[in-house]
């Protein structure tokens, strides 16, 4: 069942996150849905602008509605990742997407809020959830990239003034992390207090809570990068990413999103350097294809146990029944 990201925050804030997991074909689909039915774990699909452009939006539309159907316990949204105006509004007039993100944290603060309100005036008008950006994670994603050095954690107290202006569903905060397998020099850490003083200015002001998102949140395992390297990759070993037992605090302190590409990226890459590796004679795909989904099902069932939203379904299930 599909519904929205604010649907799912409001089980979800200050108890649990839920997992946002990139997709842009059939085995990643299979294998999220297989994993989070396996864990019984509501979700929220992510699309960017690249899968869109890799496998046509509708081919990603009717693979998600097929695989609705083979999952029908799913609960689950539909978001854009990292979109541009022309892209939201492509997905809100879709009607398939439940929620869209608007990433204009690259613009001056006053445009930033010009456009978020924008498309956050488009979206709730068609019943569609907005996440929006502020401050700048360092790293690489698709087109974005950041140097590090123009990474900046998101002010708090512009964080208030951006939510009372824009009315976005939750916030993409710039919280120590960054995009891609090269997270952390030295000493990994997330700034809780970043998230800390965010809630209390909302809380201050009178405000209903704004769900946090964290991007970035990769735990690049070692073993994986090692496994890679041994079977042909070269990955740098200095790869590093967040510490996965921090993800349940930080839940608890309000975020209630957690974005997951990158490791996913790494179990298909090692399944099949592996896989080709040691069948050097073979070239049928759907042999490594079928080890990665069920690899990929079981790292999404244990990554729902780290976010804590494993075994969460029943209760989703309630809410939703209840609003009606
Ligand atoms: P990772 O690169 O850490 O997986 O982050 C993904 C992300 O934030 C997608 O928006």
């Amino acid at each position: 069942m599909i519904v929205t990201t604010s649907d799912l925050y409001k089980v979800a804030y200050k108890k649990f996150a839920l997992g946002a997991y990139n997709i842009n074909n059939l085995e990643q689909t299979n294998g999220l849905f297989a994993g989070c039915t396996q864990s019984k774990a509501p979700f929220i699909i992510q699309i960017s602008k690249g899968a869109r452009s890799y496998a046509h939006k509708k081919m990603l539309e009717a693979i998600i509605r097929t695989a609705e159907e083979i999952y029908p316990d799913s609960i689950f949204a539909v978001h854009l990742d990292h979109g541009d105006e022309a892209s939201c509004y492509d997905c809100i007039d879709s009607g398939f997407y439940s929620s869209v993100m608007i990433d204009a944290s690259h613009e001056s603060f006053e445009e930033n809020i010009n456009i978020t309100k924008r498309v956050v005036d488009r979206a709730h008008a068609a019943g569609v959830s907005v996440e929006a950006e502020l401050g700048q994670l360092g790293g690489v994603e698709e087109d974005i990239k950041v140097d590090e050095k123009n990474a900046c954690l998101t002010n708090p107290v512009e964080a208030l003034e951006f939510i009372q202006k824009t009315g976005c569903d939750a916030l993409a905060a710039a919280i120590g992390t960054s995009h891609g397998a090269y997270k952390f020099k030295g000493q990994q850490s997330l700034h809780f207090e970043v998230i800390e003083q965010i809630a209390k200015a909302v809380a201050d002001a009178g405000l209903p809570p704004t769900p946090i998102v964290m991007h970035g949140s990769s735990s690049v395992p070692k073993e994986e990068v090692a496994r890679i390297n041994a079977a042909g990759g070269k990955l740098d070993p200095s790869a590093c990413g967040v510490n996965l037992d921090e993800y349940l605090p930080a839940a608890k302190l309000g975020v209630t999103k957690i974005n997951i590409d990158t490791d996913g990226r790494l179990v298909w890459t090692r399944v099949h350097r592996e896989f080709f590796r040691d069948k050097p004679d073979q070239f049928d795909f759907r042999p490594p294809g079928k080890i990665f989904m069920k690899e990929y099902a079981d790292f999404i069932a244990s990554r729902n146990e780290k976010l804590g939203s494993a075994g969460k379904l029943d209760e989703v299930r309630e809410s939703l029944s209840a609003a009606v």
